[in-house]
């Protein structure tokens, strides 16, 4: 049924009659097909038209009155107002993000391989999480009881940490654990000195803590500890697999590191997001094994089950910990119980463990793929470890124009450059070889070899 205004009646569409009414009424004042100072017919005239009862229409009339989309004057009817209603304030983008793109393929690093099934022991830990009732409440800030105590066997055994329950957070991640740390221990204009090429989320955490941050210049080995001067009061590094060039921080360095933390009374913060994977080398002590009073470590799931669990852990001296836990409890920022109970499950099943075994030999195979299918094109590095290889190009090579030109091609890389920040070093390309499937993998190195090819 039509009416004078731009208005129809569904019966069947199960909506109110009152609401379809002004639901209609408000999208013709928004899209300008009712102007304002339009005169409506009253209630009664409407209520005909449109063959309603009349409780109808003024129900719709009181509604779109209340919310100011129509107003009456003494004397002359009802009007459209002339006041242009609030845009709601947040419109939905229609932009998809850009490596959102399901056609593109990705090579950017810090994904692992996600399996399209998940496994039985995945599913049993949940299905374990599911009889529980939940705990009762905000007593568990630094984490569940039980999995922190899981979690000390975990990183005592896979890492080597002489620590207790006491010594372990879980937090959402690395960067959720990192950015709690720089809120509770650092003061704006304190001084980090963080890995150039380095980790922009650790430097864009820095910068929102509005620290001064030290680029401190990074080779094949990892961190270059004798360039740290006494200045800095905090050092950022990734001594597993220096991220993004790959080096692996040898012992020497690694004790000199700590030793000049305990000069200067600066704190190491060990970002030890991939050390589960690493190829044919010996395994390199933690930091955090070598100090833990002038060490925070933080570990993560984010590489060995998936980033989108958002679930890691600290590990710091029971002073420390205490602290990171008195802050967490004023503002109600950690792990929600489902997702730390499934890990527990995980832990205690032993599922993690296989789950890192099956990754590290799927991954072993895709590395060795990635480096010998890239080797012509420039110098591999950072292999040994992790799931990202880096491939130097000769100096006068545009890596961003290389990465703009493989996304055209339908494939998404890092460029080096966008790591640097002051320290000038070669141009190249960070590539992950851990997310796609096997065939998706042989077909984006085919595309960024032709790419490399023509440059
Ligand atoms: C150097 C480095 N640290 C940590 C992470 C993981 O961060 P999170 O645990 O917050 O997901 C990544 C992921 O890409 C990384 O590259």
């Amino acid at each position: 049924m039509q009416s004078s205004l731009p208005l129809t009646i569904d019966r069947a569409s199960g909506v109110p009659l009152h609401l379809q009414v002004a639901e209609q009424f408000r999208a013709a004042v928004m899209d300008g097909r009712l102007q304002a100072g339009h005169r409506l017919p009253s209630t009664r005239d409407l209520a005909r038209e449109l063959s309603v009862s009349r409780s109808v229409t003024q129900a719709a009339y009181d509604q779109l009155h209340a919310e100011g989309w129509i107003e009456g004057r003494t004397g002359a009817g009802t009007f459209v107002t002339d006041v242009a209603p609030l845009q709601p304030a947040v419109r939905r983008s229609k932009t998809p993000q850009p490596d959102a793109d399901p056609k593109l393929l990705t090579l950017r690093p810090g994904i692992p391989y996600i399996a399209p099934t998940p496994d039985p022991g995945w599913r049993r830990a949940w299905r374990e999480v599911s009889t529980q009732s939940p705990p009762r409440g905000y007593d568990d800030a630094p984490g569940l009881p039980a999995l922190r105590a899981a979690l000390a066997d975990h990183v005592a055994r896979v890492r080597g940490i002489a620590c207790g329950p006491e010594n372990v957070l879980v937090t959402n991640g690395t960067v959720h654990g990192l950015r709690l740390l720089l809120t509770v221990t650092r003061h704006p204009g304190d001084r980090i000195a963080i890995e150039d090429p380095g980790y922009l989320n650790a430097v864009a955490a820095a910068r929102d803590h509005r620290l001064e941050i030290v680029d401190v210049p990074v080779d094949e080995d990892g961190l270059q500890v004798a360039a740290l001067t006494g200045e800095a009061q905090a050092v950022y590094v990734t001594p597993s697999h220096q991220y993004p060039l790959g080096g692996r921080l040898p012992v020497a360095r690694r004790n000199e590191l700590v030793r000049w933390a305990r000069r200067t009374g600066s704190l190491l913060i060990e970002d030890d997001y991939d050390s589960e994977f690493r190829y044919d080398v010996a395994p390199l002590p933690a930091l955090a094994q070598l100090d833990l009073e002038r060490v925070v470590h933080l570990g993560t799931l984010s590489k060995t089950l998936s980033p989108a669990l958002r679930l890691g852990w600290l590990v710091a001296s029971e002073a420390m910990v205490d602290r990171l836990a008195a802050h967490r409890k004023s503002t109600g920022d950690w792990p929600a119980w489902p997702m730390q109970a499934a890990l527990l499950a995980m832990l205690r099943d032993g599922y993690l463990d296989r789950a890192v075994r099956r990754s590290r030999r799927l991954y072993a195979e895709r590395r060795t793929l990635t480096c010998e299918v890239l080797a012509p094109y420039g110098q591999v590095i950072g292999q040994d470890a992790g799931l990202h290889i880096t491939l130097l190009l000769s100096g006068n090579t545009d890596d961003r124009h290389i990465a703009a030109a493989a996304r055209q091609a339908g494939v998404v890389v890092a460029p080096l450059s966008e790591y640097r920040r002051t320290i000038p070093g070669p141009p190249g390309l960070v590539i992950g070889y851990a997310t796609p499937s096997a065939p998706d993998l042989h077909r984006a190195l085919t595309v960024l070899t032709t790419v490399l090819a023509h440059r």
